[in-house]
């Protein structure tokens, strides 16, 4: 039986972006921060303190959360020991941690093995609990990896369960390059919700080759009630090769509304937060409901 409430966790001030090459100024950032919470966002990602040498569109994470850190759940991602200091000085109180199941990812995302990883991660995720910090944990190459391809769904299992087990409040599974398939969404995420019955899960889904709509009604037939998306399908992550946008938000609460599944979005307002940051990125939107909104 499908759920009737789908939560949303809005990606876009973040993953969607990290991977436009042009630095958007930090202003427009707050604008299409506030103007998406506005819209009915409850969380979000919104900025990452990562290297500003890896990622220098993220260089000002301080400034964004200073700008916009105060809402409900503002989540920050952070891939180091520096990187959570910098987001709990500037207060956040919801971190992200990211690492992929595929080695050869996180040697080219992050610099250190799969194992290297979570190994320096474990003590991190203890220390931010203690803390009462709100810690996601995104398992990136869930199922394809750019450089090592099909990834084994039991690796995925396995890093999913330690991270678990460490004690993270939520797991963010994710479709890093958008290649994966419904069958494939709804046995990973079947197998997901058997095994780890207790933990809060998120599905997320990259577009590269049009299957994110197909791929989160597979799983919310799996079990899935939480769905990372970005407003206007922007994203993708610059170390992972052929990933295109996230899903886009739009899209997708519109398919959910028209399911009777309610997300406590209001589609236009978060037209106009898409409206907002359109001009300042190079990619073209190309989501059929933001398409149709500029028309009317
Ligand atoms: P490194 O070069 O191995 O580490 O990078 P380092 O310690 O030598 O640091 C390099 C420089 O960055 C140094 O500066 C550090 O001080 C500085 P220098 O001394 O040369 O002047 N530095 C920092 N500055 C600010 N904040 C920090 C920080 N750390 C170091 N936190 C590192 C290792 C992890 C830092 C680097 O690889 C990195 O920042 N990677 C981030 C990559 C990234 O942001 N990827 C995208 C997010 S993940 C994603 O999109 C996937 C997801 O959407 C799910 C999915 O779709 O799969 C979540
Ligand atoms: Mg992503």
């Amino acid at each position: 039986e499908l759920p009737r409430f789908v939560e949303i966790i809005e990606v876009g001030p973040r993953d969607g972006l990290q991977n436009e090459s042009k630095f958007v100024p930090t202003q427009v950032k707050a604008e299409f921060i506030d103007a998406l919470w506005k819209a009915g966002f409850k969380e979000m990602e919104i900025t990452s303190f990562v290297s500003p040498k890896w990622v220098p569109q993220m260089g000002d994470a301080a400034e964004v959360m200073r700008l916009s850190g105060n809402l409900t759940r503002s989540i920050v991602l952070t891939p180091n020991k520096r990187g959570i200091d910098n987001a709990l000085s500037s207060g956040a109180k919801a971190v992200a941690v990211f690492i992929g199941v595929s080695s050869t990812f996180n040697l080219k995302n992050i610099n250190k093995t799969t194992e290297d990883a979570v190994n320096d991660l474990l003590p991190h995720i203890q220390e931010l609990k203690k803390s009462g910090i709100y810690v996601r944990a995104c398992i990136s190459t869930a199922f394809h990896c750019p450089y090592e391809g099909e990834v084994d769904p039991a690796d995925t299992l396995a890093l999913c369960k330690v991270l678990a087990d460490a004690g993270v409040d939520e797991l963010s599974v994710a479709d890093t390059i958008g290649r994966a398939t419904p069958a494939e969404s709804f046995s990973l995420f079947s197998l997901l919700k058997r095994e780890l019955p207790d933990i809060l899960m998120a599905a997320h889904f990259h577009d590269t080759r049009k299957m994110a709509l197909a791929n989160i009604y597979a799983s919310l037939c799996a079990g899935i009630t939480r769905f990372d998306a970005s407003a206007g399908g922007l994203g993708g992550c610059p170390f992972a090769p052929g990933a295109s946008g996230n899903a886009s938000t739009e899209d997708v609460v519109y398919m959910l509304h028209r399911m009777g599944i309610e997300t406590g979005i209001d589609l236009d307002l978060l037209a106009e937060a898409i409206s907002v940051v359109e001009p300042h990125v190079t990619r073209e939107l190309t989501s059929w409901y933001y398409q149709s909104y500029k028309k009317e």
